[in-house]
């Protein structure tokens, strides 16, 4: 038998170290948490996709009376900018959530499922995707999905 460990780097931050461009970003991730339709959960998830020109694409969870089709933050902001820039690579992504009254102090992460649609997109453009879990006090910083998402299937598992 042989044993195999993999490890995530996560760097956090603290608000006051995040870049201008980051905190701009994070802005519209919280502007977006507002705009969640979450009447089931009462969680609210905002997410900002900055785009390789420079663009921002901002979107909420949505929810469903069948809870099923709702949607996460992420995957509605990350459908709505490939739909909108097909060809402009995403670079970097903030999640932000907002709950009993206040965005969170410690970050929440992703969802398996929305992992594996930002996993498609960082593979589709062939760039690694900075993904920023956004809290009031804190800030992790993953570089790339693959981070989030070890051992993933993927477009060469299809052969
Ligand atoms: N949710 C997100 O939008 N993103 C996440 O990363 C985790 C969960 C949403 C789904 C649902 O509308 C609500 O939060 C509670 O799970």
């Amino acid at each position: 038998m042989k044993s195999q460990s993999i490890e995530t780097k996560i760097d956090i931050y603290t608000p006051e170290e995040l870049s201008v461009e980051i905190r701009g970003l994070a802005d519209s991730a919280q502007y977006a948490a507002t705009t969640s339709y979450s009447p089931y959960s009462d969680f609210k998830v905002g997410a900002a996709l900055l785009l390789a020109d420079g663009s921002v694409f901002a979107a909420s969870n949505q929810e469903n009376a069948a809870y099923p089709s709702g949607l996460c933050a992420e995957r509605v902001a990350m459908f709505y900018a490939n739909a909108q820039q097909p060809l402009t690579p995403v670079t970097a992504i903030v999640i932000a959530a907002y709950t009993n009254g206040k965005f969170k102090e410690t970050p929440i992460t992703p969802c398996g499922a929305c992992r594996q649609v930002l996993l498609e997109t960082e593979l589709r453009f062939g760039n690694e995707i900075d993904i920023y879990l956004w809290g009031t006090k804190e800030i992790y910083h993953i570089r790339g999905v693959r981070q989030l998402l070890p051992l993933c299937f993927a477009k060469e598992s299809l052969s």
